[in-house]
């Protein structure tokens, strides 16, 4: 561990390991634990910047963010699905700035930039699919799920686990990707059928894959870049995406309007967008693909090129209206009914 610190310290690009009391910023990260935790050893101790972290999820995040509006406690946003951050966006909670890196960073991500104006940019990509824990298919001699169809068996009753929509970006992923699938009333009768099924709506994104890692559910709906990370660790899970098709996320960073320590977090912003510091997603055992096109991808990364994807409308999912809307119907139509 030593040694990648050591290793990512000297690829950091900003100031020096002697750097003191260069300042703070004040940081929401969305991503797992780990790699916050990583980014925050490594930016503190090669520019000297204490960086405070505060770890929730997208939708939660996006929460504190309006609450907090006229008396900004956050520099930044690290991480999460891009929706959220486009409601930001769109809300006035964000600042715009267009970074110079803007060039190096692949069409998604640029363009999740162009399309907030430029008060937030894509940082990392994935895709939305299932996991599931071998052993406890094999136990029950049912195959692994291949299709969204294939989870309304009734063999599946109270064993997948998915988050809740309103907390988690990945859930409210799963909700707009299911509703450009199939359109808006089959993807509504699909959710309620797939209630039937569910254990458990958990508050973050993450929350069903660890559950399916650790035999607690057997299948979960879940972003499979997340799946990797929990087999290194030797559990028996593994993911698939559906064949009809699924939908990714833009993992995005915006500047907090009105931020207290805006020049330091600048400056953190452009370091994040570099290659090697992408590059530190995977050495904290996350597999998202990087944005930036130098970053060097890891084996673990899931192959895009092998995964059917929908067109997913980032614009009109990450609207506001839509978002409110969508959630308040998956509350009132599919998460109200008994199981
Ligand atoms: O950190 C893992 C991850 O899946 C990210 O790729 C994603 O942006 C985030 O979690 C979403 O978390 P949540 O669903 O809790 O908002």
């Amino acid at each position: 561990m030593k040694k990648t610190l050591f290793a990512l310290a000297a690829v950091a690009t900003l100031g020096s390991a002697q750097a003191q009391d260069a300042g703070q910023i004040n940081i929401i990260c969305s991503v797992q634990a780990e790699w916050c935790n990583l980014i925050q050893t490594v930016y503190a101790r090669t520019t000297g910047v204490k960086v405070n972290m505060s770890l929730k999820g997208s939708g939660e995040a996006l929460a504190q963010l309006i609450a907090e509006k006229a008396n900004p406690k956050t520099d930044i946003w690290f991480g999460g699905t891009g929706d959220p951050h486009l409601q930001a966006a769109e809300q006035d909670l964000t600042l715009e700035y267009k970074s110079p890196s803007l060039p190096q960073l692949h069409a998604w991500a640029q363009q999740q930039a162009a399309q907030s104006k430029y008060k937030t940019v894509g940082i990392y990509s994935g895709p939305l699919g299932f996991g599931y824990n071998t052993e406890l298919l094999a136990k029950k001699k049912l195959k692994a799920p291949q299709t969204w169809n294939d989870l309304l068996n009734p063999a599946f009753k109270g064993e997948i686990q998915v988050a809740n929509p309103a907390s988690s970006g990945t859930a409210y992923t799963m909700v707009a990707t299911l509703v450009q699938l199939m359109g808006e009333d089959k993807a509504f009768d699909y959710m309620k059928k797939l209630h039937a099924n569910i254990s458990q709506y958990t508050r973050s994104g993450t929350g069903p894959i660890k559950a399916a890692a650790r035999g607690e559910t057997t299948i979960s709906i879940s972003f499979v870049h997340d799946g990797p990370g929990e087999k290194l660790q030797g559990f028996p899970i593994e993911t698939i995406t559906p064949s009809d098709g699924t939908g990714a996320e833009i993992g995005s960073m915006s500047l907090i309007k009105g931020a207290r320590n805006l020049e330091a977090a600048k400056k953190f912003y452009e370091w994040a967008l570099t290659g090697p510091a992408q590059e530190i997603g995977a050495a904290a055992k996350q597999f998202q693909l990087p944005s930036n096109k130098t970053a060097k991808v890891d084996p673990n990364v899931p192959d895009f090129k092998k995964i059917k994807f929908i067109n997913y409308d980032y614009a009109k999912y990450g609207a506001s209206a839509e978002r409110r809307r969508l959630i308040a119907k998956w509350e009132k139509e599919v998460n109200s009914l008994p199981r």
